[in-house]
């Protein structure tokens, strides 16, 4: 029989080409989404790839009696992937007690029900942003968590600690924290994608809606940083990548591959890539120019953070294999679609 995951935000950016991966590896998915960030005409771009549509829930993760019923309802859920979340950086730092409810209390209510309906094991959405500006690069998971520059930040740190301490205390569940750096693209197929709310904060959606045509120019936010070019450098990783190792990381808990009840690991690439080779990839694999031009440094942005992913590529045996270049490309092709 088919192994029940709950895939909390799986409308979302993340969570639907995760959906798209687990349905590939034999697993039937139960997606709950409030819809807050994403919607459900996903559903159908889900289906058009993998020809299975999901079965849906819209529901908050807050709600703990919608989350017991949705467990009575689908029995047998052996795991689940917990994307839901609020991600705005800036917006966190505005509207601290919204983040701090919506990306804690979620996670509190799942771990409660979890021991109840005997769900194995959770794997958990976090971010290299708990690393801050880390003194070592590439960036290992032993390396010290740094205090947070936002709210956002600091919900991914204590939710990482509720995990830890809950794992601890004897709490019968395994969990697989996964620390993304920053996912990029869409499906090849173009069928999911990300999508940006209002002006988008991130450089890739930023980038595409230049280039064609919705935003005036990209502001690169400094070039004075001691990197090679003077932007900043990030780890930019492929959506479907990433995607796939969230299915390897719930197989090794339903499977028991491992002894330890808690794993944390990093999901880069190990390559760094500056701002402007990023739009310089971009031009080049698309043909489209970005205009852009050079303002000053962005408030809280780190300097430079690129992965050591080797944890992931020995234990999991999971590693990045699409480039930059052909992931902005997807990127591209998603844009488009949506502005059809
Ligand atoms: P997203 O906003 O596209 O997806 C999150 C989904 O969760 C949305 O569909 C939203 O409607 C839903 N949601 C939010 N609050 C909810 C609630 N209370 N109940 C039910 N559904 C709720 O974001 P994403 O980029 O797919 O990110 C997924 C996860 O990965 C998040 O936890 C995010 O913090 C984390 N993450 C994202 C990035 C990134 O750059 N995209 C990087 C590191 C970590
Ligand atoms: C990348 C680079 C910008 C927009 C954020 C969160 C982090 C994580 C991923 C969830 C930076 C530059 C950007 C623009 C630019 N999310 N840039 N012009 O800042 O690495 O991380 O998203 O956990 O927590 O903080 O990603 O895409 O915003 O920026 O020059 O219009 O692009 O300065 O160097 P970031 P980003």
């Amino acid at each position: 029989m088919k192994k029940k995951i709950l895939v909390t935000g799986g409308t979302g950016y993340i969570g639907s080409h995760t959906v798209v991966e687990l349905q590939a590896a034999g697993y039937e998915v139960v997606i709950v989404d409030n819809l807050s960030n994403s919607n459900e005409n996903v559903l159908d771009g889900i289906e058009n790839i993998s020809g299975i549509r999901p079965v849906f829930e819209k529901l908050d993760c807050n709600d703990k009696e919608g989350l017991y019923t949705l467990f009575q309802t689908y029995q047998g859920i052996q795991g689940i992937i917990h994307f839901a979340a609020s991600k705005a950086v800036g917006e966190s730092v505005h509207k601290p007690l919204l983040y701090y409810r919506n990306n804690i209390v979620t996670l509190l209510n799942l771990l409660d029900l979890m021991p109840e309906f005997q769900v194995k094991g959770i794997v958990f959405s976090s971010s290299c942003t708990v690393y801050g500006q880390p003194d070592i690069l590439p960036v290992t998971e032993d390396a010290p968590v740094k205090p947070a520059l936002s709210p956002y930040g600091n919900t991914k740190q204590i939710n990482e600690e509720i995990i830890r301490d809950a794992i601890y205390a004897g709490l019968p569940f395994k969990s697989i924290i996964l620390r993304y750096f920053n996912p990029i693209g869409a499906h090849p197929s173009a069928e999911i994608g990300e999508l940006p709310n209002g002006v988008p904060q991130n450089l890739v959606p930023f980038v595409t809606q230049t280039a064609i045509g919705i935003r005036k120019e990209l502001s690169v936010f400094g070039d004075d940083y001691d990197t090679p070019d003077g932007s900043c450098i990030r780890d930019y990783i492929n959506v479907v990548d990433l995607a796939k190792a969230h299915v390897i990381a719930m197989d090794r808990m339903l499977e028991d591959k491992s002894d330890k009840k808690l794993e944390v690991f990093n999901l880069g690439t190990g390559r760094g890539v500056s701002v402007l080779e990023l739009i310089n990839a971009f031009e080049k694999g698309t043909g489209v120019k970005v205009p852009y031009k050079i303002v000053g440094r962005r408030e809280g942005d780190i300097e430079k953070v690129w992965a050591n992913p080797e944890h992931a590529n020995k234990v999991l045996g999971w590693t990045a294999h699409e480039t930059v270049e052909d992931t902005v490309v997807t990127a591209w092709n998603w844009q488009k679609k949506l502005s059809k």
